[in-house]
């Protein structure tokens, strides 16, 4: 069935299953014969395929509403695997020494012999693989499955990632075979993306790993550039988007608006990301809360200024996409 709550207790759902021994076993064999499953990573919760198999990857796409020409990230099981996708320069094994498994993808140039399906690739010469740090691919790699897996977030295209198994349900509900319950995302938004395929490293996306954390590694990581073509359609202006309005660097609450804080305020809130002004708490609230104020029908989410450091960079990255003209 489907459910239409974000952010609380899903009452039914036939395809909510806890994560275990036993569900991972199932997962992997769904996953195995073509199925798609919601499975819980570090980050968000992602809609995964079998990378390989053409048809399970278009569902994916429908299922999602996805465009076509927006590319999927192939998730290896092990860090050694990305050497049958992709040409890994001397710096990108570096980047993979130190941050895999973790909340790193890696734009790189596509090897020819690599199998993953053209059409998650969306035609493009380069391929983003990631290696998340999960406690089912030990499990998979046992049950027989090999990777790799094409996994976007679990959410409608262009729409607030999931960070619990319900928010997966709330989208979906049983058009996936499967949902993982892991509980909550220990990071709360979606992987550092840097391209390494061009002249220069370029951080597409910010995440987890802050600009900060690369600089011992990468000396000359840049941003993309302003006019830069979104090569990246998470790079899109409007993205991550609830049904209301949002309005940003908000100090106080205007008529009809429902406040989301970071920090103490001296009103009451709709919403708090983390009251003692911890970034980490507040991505790992951020679509939590942002699902939770946008089924309550208001016309406005006016959310607090966030420190831009950190992986506040990526928080106020999400919210200005969040906040971006939906007429584009
Ligand atoms: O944390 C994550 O990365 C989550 C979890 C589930 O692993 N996945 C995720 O996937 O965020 P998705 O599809 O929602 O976002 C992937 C982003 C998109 O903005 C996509 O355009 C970009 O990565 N991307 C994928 N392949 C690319 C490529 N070859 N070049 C540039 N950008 C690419
Ligand atoms: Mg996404």
């Amino acid at each position: 069935m489907r459910v239409g709550v974000y952010g609380k207790r899903v009452t039914v759902s036939a395809n909510i299953i806890p994560a275990n021994a036993e569900s991972y076993k199932q997962a992997a064999e769904c996953l195995a014969g073509g199925g798609i499953v919601a499975l819980p990573t570090e980050t968000v919760y992602g809609l995964a395929a079998d990378a390989h198999d053409d048809d399970a990857v278009a569902r994916v796409y429908a299922v999602k509403k996805r465009p076509d020409y927006n590319p999927l990230i192939a998730h290896v099981l092990r860090a050694d695997d990305a050497h049958s996708l992709a040409l890994i320069s001397s710096l990108a094994q570096v980047l993979m020494d130190v941050f895999w498994p973790g909340s790193l993808t890696l734009v790189l140039p596509r090897k020819t012999e690599c199998q993953v399906s053209l059409a998650a690739g969306a035609g493009l010469a380069t391929i983003a693989v990631r290696c998340p740090d999960v406690p089912w691919a030990q499990p998979f790699r046992d049950a027989g499955l090999s990777g790799p897996l094409v996994m976007p977030s679990a959410n409608l295209s262009g729409r607030i990632s999931p960070t619990l198994a319900s928010h997966v349900a709330a989208d979906f509900g049983t058009d996936v075979d499967m949902i993982i319950d892991g509980g909550p995302c220990k990071g709360g938004v979606e992987s550092t993306v840097i391209d390494l395929s061009g002249d220069y490293p370029t951080l597409l996306r910010p995440g987890p790993i802050s600009f900060e954390e690369f600089v011992p590694f990468v000396s000359d990581l840049r941003l993309p550039k302003k006019t830069a073509k979104a090569i990246a359609p998470g790079m899109l202006k409007s993205h991550y988007a609830p049904r209301a309005g949002v309005r940003l660097n908000a100090m106080e609450r205007k008529d009809g608006e429902a406040f989301l804080a970071f920090g103490v305020f001296d009103f009451d809130v709709e919403g708090q990301l983390s009251e003692t002004r911890d970034l980490a708490e507040a991505a790992r609230n951020l679509y939590l809360k942002l699902r939770e104020l946008d089924q309550g029908g208001i016309d406005t989410i006016a959310v607090s200024p966030i420190p831009e450091t950190g992986i506040g960079a990526a928080i106020n990255d999400r919210l200005r996409r969040a906040a971006a003209d939906r007429t584009e």
